[in-house]
């Protein structure tokens, strides 16, 4: 029995009882069978144990054994699933504009649309559409980017705190844009509105959305502008995140406009960006040399495999990432990434491995357990949240899937003979599938169903059915109960 001594027992609100599967830095699944969990009134993991110690925790933790609830045969909990990258302002087109690299996507489709949040209407629509998804997907921490603009960035946060998900929200800074000319600030208003954005959001109290300084990249950015960024980050000690390293062509351009630098990694070093607290997304092309000053720093990566492979950007050797002891989460990358499921994220870092395996028959697969934990576990220490999130541990916070394998019209078949928890959690995350409801009467809409329908069909399997409920900090968001 793992039970907190050193606090007084906290009111139960309620308890579990059933099976729960979840990752540990010693072990990438850990499969508790008959385990009770009690939650307290502050939504924090109050103590865990076996089935059989029911009548001894009952009266320890003062609960009443009648009120457990009891998951059925086909349930399990999993942890909430970390998102460490998701552009919020870039979902109105995710599943579509995918026929490009990097560098001519973000010109041609990306600052056209992320331009238009200066609008608070379209950012309501946008934004309270992205929570809901990701909430319904299972996503109970996303680290967001959104546009430039703060009022707006304001409000997804408002929104995050209302549908109850934990998030770090970043407003976008960039000084440079060539292409949508509007679509960038001065060096002095990217600083002047990041400093309101920190203490606007930080004023609303909300318990568990948090500001994240986030310089787009080393190509949106003025030196001078990264210089401050890290500085700022620094004085009010807070997580960074940016790009790094996802295409060729941006490299080669990172190289040629900050020449004085030692690599790309230099560059955000230099500047006080890469601290343990900074999450830098996709990582691709990074030399061992630059990883060893990830490791040093106590910097992470986030693992985008969908938006890799999507805008063919490359593939990320999360093997010799792990091997570096570069903390690692998955992150979607909507709408790089064309889904904002992150049991896709799940299934592509599984296949991006399989193809590393296909081009190097001696190259270690990344087993399902290790991608599990990536999204779990791995995520939360990438966002320096593990202290809340990432796992059932006594103290954190109660960030969970209820999941049913067994959901009527779902997308899974259960096997005749009964599986074990562990064979059933992989075909969960293999099979998972996600709900597209369109109006098919608008011409406009059906064409981007078809899009999506073509991405869905053919690569997805997964299903957000199967997730009966999903909680954060032991609050039901979902259903959601409006
Ligand atoms: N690099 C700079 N901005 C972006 C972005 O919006 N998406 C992706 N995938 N990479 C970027
Ligand atoms: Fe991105």
């Amino acid at each position: 029995m793992m039970a907190q001594s050193d606090r007084p027992a906290a009111t139960i609100a309620n308890v579990y009882r059933g099976t729960f599967m979840h990752s540990t830095q010693k072990t990438a699944l850990e499969v508790l069978e008959d385990e009770l969990l009690g939650v307290d009134t502050d939504g924090k993991i109050a103590f865990m144990g076996r089935g059989a110690e029911l009548q001894t925790l009952s009266q320890t933790f003062g609960f009443n054994p009648s009120e457990v609830t009891q998951l059925a045969k086909d349930e399990f909990f999993i942890p909430g699933l970390v998102d460490t990258h998701i552009h919020a302002c870039q979902y109105s087109y995710a599943g579509t504009a995918l026929d490009m690299p990097l560098l001519q996507w973000l010109n041609t489709y990306t600052f056209p649309v992320e331009s238009q949040f200066t609008d608070l209407n379209f950012a309501q629509r946008v934004y309270s559409q992205v929570v809901k998804r990701t909430l319904r997907n299972g996503t109970t921490t996303a680290c967001y980017f959104t546009s430039i603009h703060t009022d707006a960035s304001l409000l997804l946060g408002k929104l995050a705190n209302d549908f109850g998900q934990r998030a770090l929200v970043g407003k976008v800074c960039m000084d440079i844009n060539d292409f949508v000319e509007h679509y960038k600030e001065t060096t002095q208003e990217s600083q002047d509105e990041t400093c309101r954005f920190i203490k606007e959001l930080l004023d609303k109290k909300y318990p568990l959305v948090r500001p994240v300084v986030t310089p787009r990249f080393a190509l949106s950015c003025k030196e001078t502008l990264l210089g401050e960024l890290g500085a700022i980050a620094k004085k009010h000690n807070l997580p960074i995140q940016s790009h790094i390293s996802e295409n060729l062509e941006e490299v080669k351009l990172v190289k040629q406009l900050f020449p004085k630098y030692a690599s790309y990694t230099d560059v955000y070093l230099k500047n006080n960006l890469l601290t343990d607290k900074t999450v830098m997304a996709h990582g691709c092309h990074l030399s061992d040399e630059e990883l060893v000053i990830f490791k040093e720093t106590g910097a992470s990566l986030s693992h985008c495999p969908n938006s890799n492979i999507s805008l063919c950007s490359g593939l990320l050797d999360v093997r010799n990432v792990l091997k570096h002891q570069v903390k690692l989460g998955l992150g979607t990358d909507v709408a790089g990434g064309y889904s904002a499921s992150m049991l896709d994220a799940v299934r592509r870092a599984r296949d991006t491995s399989k193809v590393l395996t296909i081009q190097n028959p001696n190259y270690n697969t990344l087993t399902f357990e290790e991608v599990f934990r990536l999204a779990t576990l791995g995520g939360s220490q990438a966002l320096s949240l593990d202290g809340q999130t990432g796992n059932f541990e006594v103290g954190k916070d109660f960030d969970a899937l209820r999941v049913n394998v067994a959901a009527p019209g779902g997308p899974m078949d259960l096997s005749v003979n009964s599986e074990e928890p562990k064979i059933i959690l992989e075909k969960f995350l293999n099979l998972g599938e996600c709900q597209f409801l369109f109006n098919l009467s608008d011409p406009k809409r059906l064409r981007c169903a078809v899009h999506h329908l073509l991405h869905v069909v053919s690569l997805l399997s997964g299903d957000d059915r199967n997730i009966a409920e999903v909680y954060v900090a032991g609050r039901k968001v979902v259903p959601f109960t409006d």
